[in-house]
């Protein structure tokens, strides 16, 4: 009886349907695949209409700082000049870095050069050269809701091959997207990532990978990109995470420096990161 009445009330997702009408079935799949063995994700991952504005308000915030960035990003820059761009354009949006002192983080913005695979320091003292390969990692907090993007800038004239490794770090990302279903394990954006990479001759980092992402910055699923297809937990209707598979030139192996990582046979890495949300067909990109 107590159940009738629950499930007669407004869903808790938002649509102002039923739950009886709108989330019933979604959780009765849900729980169906978590007695089978699959791992699934709880009420929490799958976003209400509210979270979601405030994520997509969030993420246009993130893409006009990553578009600031675009606009001046060139050589002879020194690296701190990034992270007074990303403050500025942030803080005027009347938004916070969510990098910035996050766990401690000293700065702004990631900005990863050359052999840098995540997490760069964008200091003073470095400056932009052509022939570098630049990944800057922009996350933005709006109103307690969290977007995170990344995109690659080439400086001046870079080699090809360095190019090449850019160019494929982007297509993982495409081959991500296009194999994201509703009820598939996260494992098959793994798959199309090591399919893309290893074909082009470059390895996949599996140290660190993509995470859900919107009401916290960094929330469950930890994505890694070293699964097979049927590993990870399953996509559903209303999940939002990251997509960002960091792409090394030679080998997969990786040193740190406190914060900052770096490949640990000195070659190129490349990185990509887009924010997507699970629809009922695939994936929405709400941040890139
Ligand atoms: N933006 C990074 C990511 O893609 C996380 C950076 S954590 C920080 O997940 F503290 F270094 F900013
Ligand atoms: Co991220």
């Amino acid at each position: 009886m107590l159940e009738k009445v629950l499930k007669g009330r407004p869903c808790f997702c938002g649509s102002g349907r039923s739950y009886r009408d709108c989330h019933e079935a979604v959780e009765k799949r849900i729980r169906d695949a978590g007695r089978r063995g699959a791992i699934v994700p709880g009420r929490k991952l799958l976003r209400t209409r509210a979270q979601l504005e405030g994520i997509r308000a969030s993420a246009g915030i993130n893409m006009r700082v990553l578009d600031a960035v675009a606009a001046e990003i060139q050589a002879g820059m020194p690296l701190s000049r990034i992270d007074e761009i990303v403050y500025e354009t942030t803080c005027a949006a009347g938004a916070v870095p969510a990098p910035l002192h996050y766990e401690g983080y000293p700065y702004s913005v990631c900005v990863s050069v050359n052999d840098q695979v995540c997490h760069g320091f964008p200091r003073r003292e470095t400056c932009l050269k052509t022939g570098d390969i630049v990944n800057v990692d922009c996350s933005t907090e709006y109103e307690g809701f969290f977007s995170d993007a990344s995109r690659m800038f080439e400086i001046g004239t870079v080699d090809a091959e360095a190019h090449r490794l850019v160019e494929n770090a982007r297509d993982c990302i495409a081959a991500a997207l296009s194999v994201i279903l509703p009820w598939q394990p996260m494992g098959v954006m793994s798959a199309a990532v090591q399919d893309c990479a290893h074909r082009a001759g470059f390895s996949v980092v599996t140290m660190y990978g993509g995470h859900g992402c919107g009401v916290e910055f960094h929330e469950d699923p930890f994505i890694d990109y070293g699964w097979k297809r049927t590993e990870g937990m399953l996509m559903v209707p209303g999940m939002t995470f990251t997509i960002e598979p960091m792409i090394n030139q030679g080998t997969s192996a990786l040193r740190e420096n406190g914060w900052e990582v770096y490949t640990r046979d000195g070659k190129l890495s490349a990185q990509w990161e887009v924010q997507v949300l699970v629809t009922e067909t695939g994936a929405e990109v709400l941040c890139r």
